[in-house]
């Protein structure tokens, strides 16, 4: 059976039997507690929680699901991927266990055809409630039902969220694949396909199995939790022995072996090799389709990272060529039919890997360079291993897994130090992973703001119609918690039961403005969603300016019209500006990041290289153009797929749920977005850019003002013009010219001036080399510069009237000048005075502190400093005496 079929028995399956079918959401999760989506359950923790109201009762997905933590097994067992498919089906307060059971077991038996025979179940220790439907509904003998304990049966997110026990089915694949006894004797010959969580209680922070130790209390509700691997499933419906046999991998490991030359099945060491460049290319793709670029951190981390394992895996394997292009379309076309954004966005996403792979590559070889000097010293030395830390700082910086280090060192006959380089890595995992750790959890409090939203509840967005709207407040918050009411003066967080104030969100700033309740009277400072966690909470921030304020005061809430106008103009802009780069740079120059401010904007976004200047330019010219065409902006709520078939822009973090609004302005340009917009393009007036530049690997930032703030910038600019030409007494277009002239004069006339100040030292030299005193041979020149001399110019004095003594008689030249309330001292000494053991450096020294510092150098010159400029004169006047002590 095909992968695509399991997919739509699946869901048909559950369809059904009333459940709502939801498109998968991004990997990248809308949770500040995972990195990356890592079951499928994760996109619907709100309704589990009860942060928001469920949409439905009864759901059903297939989840784009990855998990990095065993990423070193990956391809060493049958059963280890990163990323992975995880059908789902969930119930919010609806059916529990006595459903959930029955309809896992028809679905598998009826709908897949197992034999029900070889399905095994386990329950967790005391759930007899479970192992009754098992036993009594489904009809399983007591001899296939385990009970294990929480390590097995209790699935919680290992994060703060819902948790549950549970109950899993396993398939028996028969004595070939290991001893008998049930799952609790063998997971490889029993294969776990599907759990089932009986989700009923909120777990806190913390770590480990001991789930009682770390519960909060009940859920709202109990709910089911269901995942099936299709990863698994396939494996098994397709007859292979493993997930990279099935219809997802295997057309991407067969075309890594031609590409390598390994051939699958010939040996362990390749065949993990052929494994891992299939699971990281496949995970590579989903990322980057999702919307995640290559970083040093965080999800561009993990993309990097399996990237880079796969391409030195190719060449492990005796590749040489890059593969990226390759593989990335094999994938596509093994799961395209699921995946169409795969086929839509494939040019962005091939652009993306193939760069990073380009890049990596020249890595490559600067780490080979580095290997080859480390294994030289190794060898010199007569060392038999290379250090650990060499290998570690191979891994660490230029990304080599330690088997290629190893087999080059092989190579060269040497060993390598592995315990000292796990010593080393252990170091380092264990720093990543408090560090982690603290990103993950946090220090915040989220009870008050969850009994605030509890006692609160949602906030109707009435702001894409109207900007003025009866309210009434449902919740107050002060610093100290909870309130009933709120007085002149205090500052407060207000939650109201309807809202025309935008909260900040997709970049666009929130709204401000004011609320008119009657007697009382508050100023609205900002208006935003306090919680991630907490997306239904949306709170007000206001100075109450006059009288009081309690729950259930209602009035009239007003936003600050010409500041909202200001940001949509600005939102609507940074559209515009992303759909004109993606046409001059191409589609993989998607959006990274935005600010939509009043009249301002800032717009991040992908870019593998520069952008030219001409295209910049370009850009701006059409979306001026576009602003001159007028188009009508229009927004829409419709379904994803729809979305995604009329083109719209959609990527990183989208939420889920199938309905989705849509703003396009014109057929010039649409996007998935929630944010709120001009009505025509005419009323942005105008949008000039006024700087481009890079923000970090792969990632550019344009900054544009919109309306009457570009008007401002270039009605500026242009009166600076004006008065540049009048100062220059020229025209404005000869203003560049006139300033180019201008700086060649400046420049002549600095040579000039050089030329002057050179002669002017040559001529005081000559007099002071006439005047230098005879101190018993040795001829002495002391003298104070004018102030303000530079020591560059002290030196070069210096030095020339020793170049007039030298020939004939031993020198000592010491100068001086005060310089910004500061002494300087030059010391230089001739060739025949050193032979008398007269040493610039050792004279300085002596020198220094009598203006207050400390000096120092070579023999024949050396300067000094202090802090006590009146000390100069003394310090010149010491030279003799000094010089007579010395030689
Ligand atoms: N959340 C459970 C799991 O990931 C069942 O979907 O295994």
């Amino acid at each position: 059976m095909q992968s695509a079929e399991i997919h739509s028995r699946f869901l048909g399956h559950f369809e059904k039997l009333g459940h709502t079918v939801v498109p998968s959401a991004s990997l990248l999760a809308d949770d500040p507690t995972l990195l990356l989506v890592n079951a499928g359950m994760v996109p619907f923790k709100p309704y589990f929680l009860g942060d928001l109201p469920a949409p439905y009762d009864r759901a059903t997905s297939i989840q784009k699901c990855m998990r990095t933590k065993d990423i070193e097994n990956v391809g060493q067992t049958t059963r280890h991927g990163t990323f992975f498919q995880m059908a789902g089906n969930f119930s919010f307060g609806d059916y529990f266990k006595e459903k959930a059971i029955p309809y896992a077991w028809e679905l598998l038996t009826a709908g897949y055809g197992f034999d029900g025979d070889k399905l095994w179940a386990t329950v967790y220790l005391d759930d007899d409630e479970a192992y009754g439907i098992w036993r009594e509904v489904v009809g399983l003998p007591d001899a296939r039902i385990q009970r294990r304990g929480p390590e097995d049966n209790y699935w919680s997110m290992g994060v703060p969220g819902p948790c549950g026990p549970c109950s899993e089915i396993y398939y028996d694949r028969g004595p070939k694949y290991g001893k008998e006894g049930g799952p609790i004797a063998d997971e490889d010959r029993y294969l776990e396909v599907w759990n089932l969580v009986f989700m009923q209680y909120e777990r806190g922070a913390g770590e480990g199995y001991d789930y009682v130790n770390h519960l909060i209390g009940d859920l709202p509700a109990k709910s089911i939790d269901t995942g099936m691997g299709v990863e698994r499933m396939a494996m098994l419906l397709q007859g292979v022995e493993n997930m990279y046999e099935t219809d997802l991998l295997r057309p991407v490991l067969d075309r890594a072996a031609q590409l390598t030359g390994a051939h699958y099945g010939a040996e362990h060491v390749s065949d993990v090799g052929l494994r891992v460049i299939a699971d990281h290319t496949r995970a590579v793709t989903m990322l980057i389709a999702d919307g995640v670029t290559p970083l040093n951190e965080g999800r561009g981390y993990v993309l990097r990272r399996m990237l880079r394992r796969a391409v030195r895996t190719v060449r492990l394997l005796g590749g040489d060529q890059p593969v990226m292009p390759e593989l990335v379309g094999v994938v596509r076309d093994a799961m395209g039919p699921m995946y169409p954004e795969l086929v839509s966005d494939f040019e962005r996403i091939v652009t993306i890997a193939a760069a990073e792979e380009q890049s990596f590559l020249s890595t490559l070889r600067s780490g080979t360079t580095r290997f080859e000097v480390a294994a030289k010293q190794a060898t010199a030395a007569g060392a038999k291993a290379l250090s650990g830390a060499d290998a570690f700082q191979l891994h660490d910086t230029y990304g080599f897994p330690i088997d290629l280090t190893l087999e080059m060192a092989a190579e060269q006959g040497l060993s390598v130090d592995e315990e000292g380089f796990r010593r080393l890595m252990a170091e380092q995992r264990k720093l990543a992973k408090d560090d982690r750790r603290e990103k993950a959890i946090g220090n915040r409090d989220l009870s008050v703001f969850r009994a605030l939203l509890d006692s609160a509840g949602t906030t109707d967005f009435v702001g894409y119609d109207t900007i003025e709207s009866e309210a009434t407040i449902r919740g107050l918050l002060g610093e100290n918690g909870l309130l009933t009411s709120a007085a002149e003066g205090d500052e407060i967080d207000v939650v109201l039961d309807r809202s025309p104030f935008y909260a900040e969100g997709g970049g666009q700033q929130g709204d401000t403005g004011w609320l008119d309740l009657g007697s009382a009277q508050a100023e609205v400072l900002d208006t935003r969603h306090p919680v991630p966690e907490l997306p239904a909470l949306v709170v007000h921030r206001v100075r109450i300016a006059s009288g009081e304020v309690q729950i259930g005061t209602s009035g009239n809430a007003k936003v600050d019209a010409d500041r909202r106008a200001a940001i949509s103009r600005a939102h609507t802009a940074t559209h515009l500006i992303h759909r004109a780069f993606r046409k001059a740079l191409g589609e993989a120059a998607t959006q990274a990041g935005s600010l939509n401010a009043p009249g301002r904007l800032r717009f991040d976004f992908h870019s593998p290289s520069g952008v030219p200047a001409g295209a910049l330019a370009a850009v701006e010219d059409e979306v001026n153009a576009v602003l001159i065409g007028d188009l009508a902006v229009r927004a829409f709520i419709t379904t994803q797929d729809e979305a995604r078939r009329i083109g719209a822009m959609a990527l990183f973090g989208e939420k889920y749920g199938d309905r989705v609004r849509v703003v396009e302005v014109g057929d010039y340009a649409r996007e998935l977005c929630g944010g709120t917009h001009a009505a025509r393009s005419g009323q942005l007036g105008l949008v000039k850019i006024i700087g481009e530049g890079s923000i970090g690997a792969g990632v550019r930032r344009v900054e544009a003002l919109v309306g009457l703030d570009a008007f401002r910038f270039l009605a500026r600019e242009h009166v600076l013009l004006g008065q540049l030409a009048e100062t220059l007494k020229t025209r404005p277009d000869d203003v560049p010219e006139r300033v180019g002239a201008l700086m060649q004069k400046l420049r002549d006339a600095e040579k000039e001036l050089e030329k002057l100040k050179a002669g002017a030292v040559l001529e005081a030299a000559a007099g002071l080399a006439a005047g230098a005193s005879d101190v018993g041979g040795v001829a002495v020149v002391a003298h104070q510069a004018p102030s303000g001399t530079s020591v560059d110019d002290l030196r070069r004095l210096a030095a020339d009237v020793r170049g007039r003594l030298e020939p004939t008689r031993p020198a000592v030249v010491v100068v001086g000048a005060s310089a910004d309330g500061k002494a300087q001292l030059v010391v230089v000494t001739g060739e025949l005075a050193r032979a008398r053991g007269l040493k610039a450096g050792a004279l300085v020294r002596d020198l220094a502190p009598l203006v207050g510092g400390r000096g120092g150098g070579k023999d024949d010159f050396a300067v000094g400093g202090g802090s006590d400029p009146a000390g100069l004169a003394t310090a010149l006047a010491a030279v003799a005496g000094l010089v007579t002590a010395s030689s």
